[in-house]
């Protein structure tokens, strides 16, 4: 089995203005708004670290500096807390504290589409394979989904694409791929792919679900790729040209995935999180059966 080149950088896209969650996002970016306790981009740059990524690139925009400032050391914080010896809390900063140099960051400055988002970050990724995680989309998996796409990638190389099945009346609202060969219980190989297909035209079942690990010969493409979906620049279409070079392995992600950039999946994920937490659990469970019993 040849080598495959490692993925060591990971990409969020994390300019969208999040008008979904207006008024809660007219000042804070909806990357910050919280699960539980942490903010929704701390959920997926974990994920990223806990599947060996060491560079995190972040393509912002406009009233976003606040996620710079979330990834940065807060000396003052860590001193007060260290003088109360509040030792969980500096623990907890700790665990999702980058290292020196392990972040950047540029902006997107015009909202062209995802494609034009990751391109923005050719710069910085330069000539190696690339993990893309899109931050609306909230992972919960004991595996980490994107450390299961490297463990497929590790096998078959190319490009590696997370996917889940969706009801046939939902495919119109996502990236749908067609389904080509197994490889292997976890995977399958790609057949073709279309971004947001009309009703009644998916290819299958199968929608893409956030996570991508891409060769940057994805980048020369993005550079004249035009606009699709949503007159937009996408991803998906891109992807579909280097297709025709390049392997796309399909990984079948099992765990539970929220679309916190839905109401609905991000009330889903504070519960399930926090269904999953050893500490409020029992409250959470008891409070939420008298709400339910209450209607
Ligand atoms: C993007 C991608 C789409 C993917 C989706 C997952 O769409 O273009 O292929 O299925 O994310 O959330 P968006 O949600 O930005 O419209």
């Amino acid at each position: 089995m040849a080598q495959q080149r490692k993925v060591r950088k990971a990409v969020f896209p994390v300019a969208g203005l999040g008008t979904r969650f207006l008024p809660a996002t007219k000042a804070i970016p909806k990357e910050m708004l919280t699960v539980v306790d942490k903010p929704v981009i701390q959920y997926v740059v974990d994920e990223a670290r806990a599947a060996g990524i060491e560079h995190f690139i972040f393509v912002t925009g406009r009233n976003k500096a606040v996620i710079e400032d979330h990834f940065d050391i807060q000396v003052e914080l860590n001193a007060t807390l260290k003088k109360r010896e509040k030792h969980d809390e500096i623990a907890s900063l700790q665990a999702g504290q980058p290292k020196p140099g392990q972040t950047s960051f540029t902006r997107q400055q015009e909202p062209l589409g995802l494609g034009h988002a990751v391109w923005c970050a050719r710069e910085l990724v330069g000539d190696e394979p690339f993990a893309l995680l899109l931050p609306d989309m909230v992972m919960q998996d004991d595996k980490g989904c994107l450390t299961g796409m490297v463990e497929l990638y590790d096998k078959v190389g190319g490009n590696v694409i997370s996917v889940e099945e969706v009801p046939e009346d939902q495919t119109h609202n996502y990236g749908i791929v067609g389904v080509g060969e197994d490889i292997d219980a976890d995977g399958f190989q790609i057949a073709s792919m279309v971004e947001k297909p009309a009703p009644g035209t998916a290819p299958s079942n199968y929608f893409i679900n956030g996570r991508y690990i891409l060769q940057p010969e994805i980048f020369k493409i993005l550079e004249t790729q035009e606009r699709g979906a949503g007159n937009e620049i996408q991803i998906t279409d891109a992807m579909l040209k280097l297709a025709e070079r390049q392997s796309f392995s399909a990984y079948r992600f099992r765990g539970n995935t929220f679309d916190c950039g839905s109401k609905e999946g991000f009330i889903k994920a504070n519960v399930s999180f926090a269904l999953r937490r050893d500490d409020i659990r029992a409250k959470v469970e008891d409070d939420l059966r008298l709400m339910l019993d209450a209607i």
